[in-house]
């Protein structure tokens, strides 16, 4: 099915409520996003609390971002939405919001893998210069993920590592936390580890040399713990704090450059090396991992940030690009209507969907 007007895309699988429109041809016609702070005070997403305030935000946003595009409702031709993975709640909200929009307007539903829409990003037009020829190696880093996905073609994604206990940005927040800066840490680390030494602590290097992409951060966290120790309940001095900070993010920069490097052995031919998430803001990474792409002869890509972390117009591109595959497959047009909201949808199971 290739669509002949736009697309309305809702993203609600965590903590951000989003809505987007697209052009047939992936022109953003619209979007708005809302990130939701009222996690802030608990130190990380209460998926209770998120469930309801997309709810609460999902009408009036959709209206909105139509509004934004001077259209009506009935200009739409389709709505998409991620119905996974990611926390239930939010999940049934922006499915079945988008499900009920759909049946109302005699429209089909696209039903998107959220992390499918995050490795297709890169290819939404005008990202990366000249554009993301499959295949490329995605590093995505975010609070929830830490993954090293080869991304083949729409719909055929090989997992090829990942993170054996936190993700990158959780560490992140943990250890944000332990220094005595706010929810969410990464952006606050960062600044604070601009005015610190990244030599000043041998912190552990984990699973760096190993085979295969695996991550781990745990023992890093545990190594910080132990530097604070000593302090008991003592404020840390800035100075050593800050020591802590540019340490913990070198650390964490060495192992994701070497094992980035490994994924990237592992593929045959990639043309690029994109990063998404949160965490590919982090300037000393993206460095990092400039080096990496350049090692291996590739360009380095991440897309504005804005993109890198959870919005609706990623999720609007991937169900454009799953209608396009389709269409060129020869199937039926799609439509997802049977598709529940799933907490857990490996993307090994997105070749599925063009199966006949
Ligand atoms: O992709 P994202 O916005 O949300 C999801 O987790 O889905 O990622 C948020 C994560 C948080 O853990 C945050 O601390 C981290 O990304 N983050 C950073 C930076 N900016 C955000 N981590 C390191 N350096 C940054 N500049
Ligand atoms: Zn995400």
């Amino acid at each position: 099915m290739q669509l002949v007007g736009p697309l309305l895309a809702i993203e609600s699988s965590c903590d951000e409520t989003a809505c987007a429109i697209l052009a047939p041809d992936g022109s953003v016609l619209a979007q708005r996003l809302v990130s939701q702070d009222a996690h802030a005070e608990f130190g990380g997403v209460v998926p209770e609390i998120a469930a309801r305030a997309h709810l609460a935000l999902l009408p009036d946003l959709a209206r909105r971002t139509l509004q934004d595009a001077t259209l009506s409702p009935a200009d739409v031709a389709a709505v998409a939405a991620s119905v996974g993975p990611g926390l239930i709640g939010g999940l049934v909200v922006g499915t079945n919001f988008a499900k009920g929009l759909a049946i109302a307007l005699g429209r089909p539903f696209i039903a998107v893998n959220h992390i499918e829409a995050h490795a297709l990003s890169a290819r939404l037009p005008g990202v990366v210069e000249g554009g993301a020829a499959f295949p490329f190696l995605l590093l995505l880093a975010s609070g929830g993920h830490c993954q090293c996905l080869a991304v083949e073609g729409v719909g055929r994604y090989r997992r090829l590592g990942g993170t054996i206990d936190d993700a990158a940005g959780e560490a992140f927040d943990k250890v944000a936390k332990m220094l005595g800066l706010g929810w969410p840490g990464g952006p606050a680390l960062e600044k604070l580890a601009s005015e610190g030494d990244p030599k000043a602590f041998a912190l552990p290097r984990p699973l760096k040399g190993r085979e295969g992409c695996d991550f781990s951060f745990s023992g890093l966290k545990t190594a910080i713990a132990r530097q604070i120790a000593p302090y008991g309940s003592e404020p840390l001095p800035r100075t050593v704090a800050a020591d802590l900070a540019a340490s913990f993010q070198q650390a964490v920069s060495d192992v994701v450059a070497d094992r980035v490097s490994n994924a990237l052995a592992m593929m045959d031919g990639p043309t690029l090396l994109v990063a998404a998430g949160g965490v590919a803001a982090n300037k000393t990474l993206r460095a990092r991992l400039t080096e990496v792409a350049e090692r291996h002869g590739l360009r380095f890509a991440a897309p504005p940030l804005a993109l890198c972390t959870d919005n609706a117009v990623m999720v609007g591109w991937a169900a454009l690009e799953t209608c396009a595959e389709a269409a060129r497959l020869g199937l039926p047009a799609l439509d997802d209507m049977q598709f529940r909201p799933r907490p857990r949808w490996p993307l090994a199971e997105m070749a599925e969907r063009f199966e006949v």
